[in-house]
């Protein structure tokens, strides 16, 4: 599925055909470049999964966890993740087997511990309002 926005107003209605495409997967991966939005549509989709509490990224700890109106929901940005040892050392396989929401920045960082099923989404820059983002479930 390829979506466009022209502007964060465009962000809520994109945030919502993600949900309703990606089904029953919980696990999904946000592609792009630093600045790209990955952050700002994981706020999206986190109020729309009735998250009240700040979303932000998870700039001490590799994972935030949010409370959801169906669950937790957790938030992981493994930038500075230094190799996958970290990542194991963390639990991540509480997080990713909880069959909770997991919003996952710059997956390339554990490439290796990506679970079978899941839904890839790549945010691209088109100029400093506009997103091209591209939704595929794997
Ligand atoms: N869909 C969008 N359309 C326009 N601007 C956006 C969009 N998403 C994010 N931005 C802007 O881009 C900047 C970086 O966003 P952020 O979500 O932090 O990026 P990332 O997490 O990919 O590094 C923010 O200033 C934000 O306001
Ligand atoms: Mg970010």
């Amino acid at each position: 599925m390829d979506l466009h926005t022209s502007s964060i107003a465009d962000l809520p209605a994109a945030a919502s055909s993600i949900l309703e495409f990606a089904g029953t997967n919980r696990i999904l991966l946000f592609y792009g470049d630093m600045g790209a939005g990955k952050t700002t549509l994981i706020k999206t989709l986190c109020r729309q999964l009735g998250v009240i509490d700040g979303v932000t990224s998870p700039t001490f700890s590799i994972v935030n966890e949010y409370a959801g109106t169906a669950g937790p929901v957790y938030h992981f940005d493994f930038y500075r993740l230094n190799n996958q040892t970290e990542a194991l050392d963390m639990g991540y396989e509480e997080y990713f087997y909880s069959g909770n929401y997991c919003f996952i920045e710059w997956p390339e960082k554990i490439a290796g511990l990506i679970p079978d099923q899941y839904t890839g989404i790549r945010i691209t820059v088109i100029d400093e309002g506009s997103r091209q983002i591209t939704v595929e479930n794997i």
